[in-house]
């Protein structure tokens, strides 16, 4: 993957974002007759999980997808984005817990277990709100080549980890798993 194809995702983020969106759709589609039957309350759906087609989501890909009220980012990562963040050593960083829902509260930031887990650890699924106070950082930019919040200079690493600026906490992973070779459910 070259720097180009990293360096300009907004066209494409926007593409998969409409594909990931339809995908949310189909699944509400089919969950209408069981919804409809228990006549929820708006913040009960709001709280429900997606499920996420990411078929199309190759690696360098990103996708931003709305859940409870927040953007959450997928990203597929490159092979040179795995191995930068796995390289980093856990003295250099500054926040030095997982904050992965999906594991112990105090487990390390470990490349690893930011990730979807071992076989999938090109994966990452990450709460797209700064921990500083609460921007939408931007991806593949900023000193590390993850994300960079330009509300105050937070920069976050290719696995979302806080490396430079006021954010105190590494980007939070969600309740998320596969369902399916291609299918991610959030929350
Ligand atoms: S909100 Fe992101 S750096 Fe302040």
């Amino acid at each position: 993957m070259s720097a180009t194809d990293t360096s300009e995702p907004n066209r494409r983020d926007f593409l998969y974002v409409a594909t990931g969106m339809a995908g949310v759709v189909g699944a509400g589609a089919l969950a209408w007759p069981f919804i409809d039957q228990m006549r929820p309350d708006a913040s009960t759906l709001a709280a429900s999980s997606i499920e996420v087609d990411v078929s199309s989501v190759t690696p360098g890909m990103s996708l931003t997808v709305k859940w409870r009220g927040k953007p959450v980012f997928i990203r597929n990562r490159t092979p040179e984005e795995i191995k930068a963040a796995q390289e980093v050593p856990l003295a250099e960083l500054k926040d030095p817990v997982a904050r992965n829902a999906n594991i112990a509260a105090d487990a390390p930031a470990n490349d690893i277990d930011r990730t979807a887990g071992e076989g999938k650890e090109n994966w990452m699924v990450m709460v797209g709100v700064c921990t500083h106070l609460g921007c939408v950082p931007l991806g593949q930019q900023g000193d590390f080549g993850g994300w960079f919040c330009p509300c105050h200079g937070s920069h976050y690493d290719t696995a979302g980890r806080i490396r430079k600026g006021p954010a105190p906490e590494n980007l939070h992973i969600p309740n998320f798993q596969f369902i399916s070779d291609t299918t991610i459910r959030v929350g």
